[in-house]
């Protein structure tokens, strides 16, 4: 049983390959990349990328192969084409001041014209020049350094808050007063006259805390 099962499952396979090997090469080209580095190598140089969905006349023969072939669990879509562009130089005849809508119109004009679909922008990655700065995303380390300053920044405020609340003839929480920039500043910018000899013969170190802090602000 488990044989003639498998059997079964290379059979529907074969099946599915053939119909898609047939048509495979009348379908609009799932992705299309012009060469990004040698595009913004030039001074003038513009690539844009984007996903489109394709439209169709209704009942037209190829489209809904299409979409019967993008059904498929493992295939890709094939009703939705990506587009990377050498904008400057593949729709230099395109008339469009704006390089998105030039992208988009030339993406448009060479569906069409080679396959008689219209193309509509799902959604447009980027459009870049070579004076475009380069980005980097944001990742997960950045997020959480984010998390992180943003805790301390509250963890201040909320110390600072509670500092300017209580009851100053009473003795502050030693958790939340150690957030207060005020008592923060006192204890930065006083030095302890105790009295005491020993603590007194710490005062130096104050000296190097303070140089400390300053030399880390900028950072
Ligand atoms: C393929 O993509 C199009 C456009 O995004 C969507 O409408 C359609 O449902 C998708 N088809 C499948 C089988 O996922
Ligand atoms: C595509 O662009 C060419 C050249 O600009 C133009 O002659 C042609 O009519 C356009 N085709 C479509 C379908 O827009």
């Amino acid at each position: 049983m488990g044989v003639l099962w498998f059997l079964f499952v290379i059979l529907a396979a074969g099946k599915a390959l053939e119909l898609k090997n047939q048509q495979y090469h009348q379908m609009p080209q799932l992705f299309q990349l012009d060469d990004y580095e040698k595009c913004l190598a030039n001074g003038r140089g513009a690539f844009c990328l984007g996903s489109f969905n394709l439209v169709a006349p209704p009942n037209n023969r190829l489209f809904n192969v299409i979409q019967k072939i993008s059904e498929e669990r493992y295939n890709f879509n094939h009703t939705r084409i990506h587009r990377g562009y050498c904008v400057s130089s593949r729709c230099s005849d395109v008339e469009e001041v704006s390089l998105r809508r030039k992208f988009v119109k030339c993406v448009k004009n060479i569906t069409q014209t080679h396959h008689g679909f219209d193309a509509k922008l799902s959604s447009l990655d980027y459009c870049k020049t070579s004076k475009t700065p380069p980005s980097r995303p944001i990742d997960g380390l950045d997020v959480a350094f984010i998390y992180f300053s943003g805790l301390i920044l509250l963890m201040n405020v909320i110390g600072t808050i509670y500092d300017f609340a209580r009851n100053p003839d009473h003795k502050p929480n030693r958790y939340l007063i150690t957030w207060s920039l005020v008592e923060s500043w006192k204890r930065l910018a006083n030095s302890y006259e105790s009295g005491n000899p020993r603590l007194t013969s710490l005062n130096p170190i104050n000296g190097i805390k303070f140089s400390g802090s300053v030399l880390e602000w900028p950072s």
